[in-house]
């Protein structure tokens, strides 16, 4: 097998999909490794340290595509690479298809093979390779979201521990999953006042036996939303339906409601976003304002911290990689359930019903 290692090329993107670690298992397992020239870089690995590992080189993005059995990758496909995708290729990455429907409509003309990293699941049903990459969001949410409170980026001057004789700022987060549940870990270690919602009341009970009163847990629900968004100082929007796309749970309302000068970090951009007044922002501008609120919503967030990301995401999708290129493709899909659920498109065909549903069709 050969595997194809391009150069992320999403504005800001730092990580890379292969370690050298990474890289000298599989090609100890048989597979070729071509890579763009410096593909690792910007998360500070080098080519000379890849080449040790087993890697060959091109400058050529083109070569990279056209010579991998199985292109693996970071952020989904972006416009420029659409027609470097080869016919019936398989591509492993992150593709968010629900918010992405012109890509889907590719993957489908090119008869992509598309294993979307998001929708692999664990055998409890879990997602793990979206878990480390939402633990990086979640905690970048609240130092990002401290930042931007700052005056001069038009944020409120809300310093989120407060110091002694003042009151701490407030977060609120919904959805107490994977980067809710990192968000609360952070929000409570800065000391702020912290307010976490789901709809899992089993998620609500393991964070209030954890914090032990340090965190307010509240069922989500239109009233309790409302309630808690009114007196946010920063709110993160936490909340995944699997493959679908982003529940709206704070309405335009909600947000007029809110201190000026408050912050919200949509977390869930990458679905769509769960906040009536959001839209993606990019990390050359990740902030804009609406209804007097700084919004940010970049759906790369782990991008800002590439090296520790890299290592969080590729220590996480190794094993379904070297599963791969020990048993082929298509034994290591029939072999294993979870990894076969990572398929989202297949011969032509949105495989992955969620994605279909968001998208509104099932083929090109
Ligand atoms: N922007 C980025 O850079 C970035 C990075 C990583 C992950 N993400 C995204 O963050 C989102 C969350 O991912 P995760 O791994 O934390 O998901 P998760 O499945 O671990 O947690 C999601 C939580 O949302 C809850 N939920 C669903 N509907 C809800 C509602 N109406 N109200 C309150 N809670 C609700 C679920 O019960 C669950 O606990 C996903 O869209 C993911 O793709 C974005």
């Amino acid at each position: 097998m050969i595997i194809g290692v391009p150069r992320e090329i999403k504005i800001g993107e730092k990580r890379v999909s292969m370690t050298p670690s990474l890289c000298r298992r599989v090609t100890q397992l048989g597979a070729k490794v071509i890579m763009e020239n410096n593909a690792g870089l910007t998360a500070g690995f080098t080519d000379a340290e890849y080449k040790a590992a087993g890697a060959t080189f091109t400058a050529s993005a083109d070569k990279v595509w056209k010579s991998a059995d199985m292109i693996v990758k970071v952020k989904e496909p972006l416009e420029a690479e659409y027609s470097r995708m080869q016919q019936g290729q398989t591509i492993f990455t992150y593709l968010h298809l629900a918010a992405g429907p012109v890509l889907a409509k590719q993957l489908c003309k090119k008869g992509i093979l598309g294993i979307a990293y998001e929708t692999v699941e664990g055998a409890d049903g879990s997602f793990p390779l979206l878990k480390p990459m939402s633990q990086v969001a979640g905690r970048l949410a609240i130092q990002l979201g401290a930042y931007f409170l700052q005056s001069q980026y038009g944020g409120s001057g809300v310093l989120l521990g407060g110091i002694p004789g003042t009151m701490p700022g407030h977060v609120v987060v919904i959805g107490a999953g994977n980067s809710g549940a990192h968000s609360v870990q952070m929000a409570v270690g800065v000391g702020a006042r912290v307010t976490v919602l789901d709809l899992d009341t089993r998620k609500l009970e393991a964070l209030d036996t954890e914090y032990r009163g340090r965190v307010v847990t509240l069922m989500s629900n239109p009233a309790n939303i409302e309630h808690a968004v009114a007196d946010a100082d920063l709110l993160v929007g936490a909340v995944l339906i699997p493959a679908a796309k982003a529940p709206i749970v704070v309405s335009a309302k909600m947000v007029a409601q809110m201190r000026p000068g408050s912050v919200i970090v949509d977390i869930a951009i990458d679905q769509g976003g769960c906040i009536e007044t959001i839209h993606a922002t990019s990390h050359e501008k990740p902030v804009y304002q609406s209804h007097g609120v700084n919004h940010y919503a970049v759906p790369n967030m782990p991008a800002l911290v590439g090296r520790t990301s890299t290592m969080g995401l590729t220590q996480a999708t190794e094993p379904y990689l070297a599963m791969m290129v020990q048993k082929g493709v298509e034994r290591a899909l029939a072999d294993h359930k979870g990894l076969a659920k990572g398929v989202n498109t297949r011969g032509g065909r949105i495989v992955y019903d969620e994605v279909a549903k968001a998208v509104g069709f099932d083929r090109a």
